[in-house]
């Protein structure tokens, strides 16, 4: 198969690679920040080619993508082969690689090990990790390293079985001083960003306006310096349930379920190939052929 040419846009060709500095001025100047995540070739070549400014390689993956129940079974293993794919995809966008569950909580030798390995082994710019203050002396050692880390607060998947299930976060003050507090001391740490997820948005906007580092909210409002989605829940691919901040902007998996029965039909119907999807052969080759049978 040939590889096809690839035309991008004025824009897209004017288009400069986006760095953690970017993501700092786009806050400077109040421009907001989009976020995506993508986990294969082909949805990293979507989201980058539509422009998003950061790439998330979320362990996510282990639900939307390897069907698991929440985000705990993921590996460093299955992490690295799907950042690599993604690394293929994009060009432009900032990619961020989600440390697993138990990557970075047993030690800070461990924790500055597998952020290195994204970078090294799956061509990725950066990594996240979730945690508050507990985490500054893994953030600070993965940061002297050399590794740009992005912190996240509020709902953190992977303590889902502590948090009593996805539910939203710091809604009380106490909660809510204590997230202030944890923000402030992952910036200090040297976080380049924060990604807060499922807090009160006056909350998340006051937060946001506290640091000089940019917040990347989901679930948080729009007082957040940017913004993220899961890209199979605003696409309408993951069906098993759509927490209720996702704004859906297809459904795809609907619409693969209608292309995949048409299919179906045809082949059923025997509509399905149709001579521009055969081969042909030359006349005087077949009438060859069929001799060649009397011989
Ligand atoms: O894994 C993920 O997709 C995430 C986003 C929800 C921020 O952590």
């Amino acid at each position: 198969m040939s590889t096809p040419t690839i035309t991008f846009n004025t824009s897209q060709t004017a288009r400069k690679k986006v760095t953690t500095l970017t993501l700092r001025q786009k806050k400077e100047r109040g421009e907001p920040i989009s976020m995506l995540t993508a986990y294969d070739y082909p949805s990293a070549l979507a989201v980058d080619q539509a422009g998003v400014d950061v790439i998330l390689v979320g362990d996510s993956l282990a639900m939307v993508v390897l069907g698991y129940e929440n985000t705990l079974s993921v590996t460093m293993e299955d992490m690295l082969h799907h950042s690599r794919a993604v690394a293929r995809g994009a060009k432009f966008a900032l990619l961020v690689g989600d440390m697993p569950f138990m990557s970075y909580q047993v030690s800070v030798e461990e924790a500055v090990r597998n952020a290195g390995r994204f970078l090294q082994q799956g061509n990725m710019d950066a990594v996240k990790l979730e945690g508050g203050a507990e985490r500054v002396p893994a953030i600070r050692a993965i940061v002297s390293a050399g590794i740009p880390v992005m912190g996240h607060l509020g709902l953190t998947p992977q303590s889902v079985n502590q948090l009593g299930g996805f539910k939203p976060q710091a809604k009380n003050a106490a909660a809510a001083r204590k997230l202030l507090e944890d923000a402030l001391a992952l910036e200090e740490a040297g976080c380049f960003a924060i990604v807060l997820e499922s807090v009160p948005a006056r909350l998340a906007e006051y937060v946001s306006k506290r640091l000089r580092i940019p917040t990347i909210g989901i679930g948080a409002g729009a007082g957040c310096d940017g913004q993220v989605l899961v890209t199979h829940d605003m696409l309408g691919l993951f069906d098993r349930f759509t927490p209720k901040f996702v704004k859906k902007y297809a459904n795809l998996h609907t619409d693969m379920q209608r292309a995949i029965g048409a299919y179906i039909d045809d082949v059923e119907t025997r509509r399905f190939p149709a001579p521009e999807h055969t081969v042909s052969m030359p006349e005087a080759e077949w009438d060859e052929f069929l001799r060649g049978l009397q011989d």
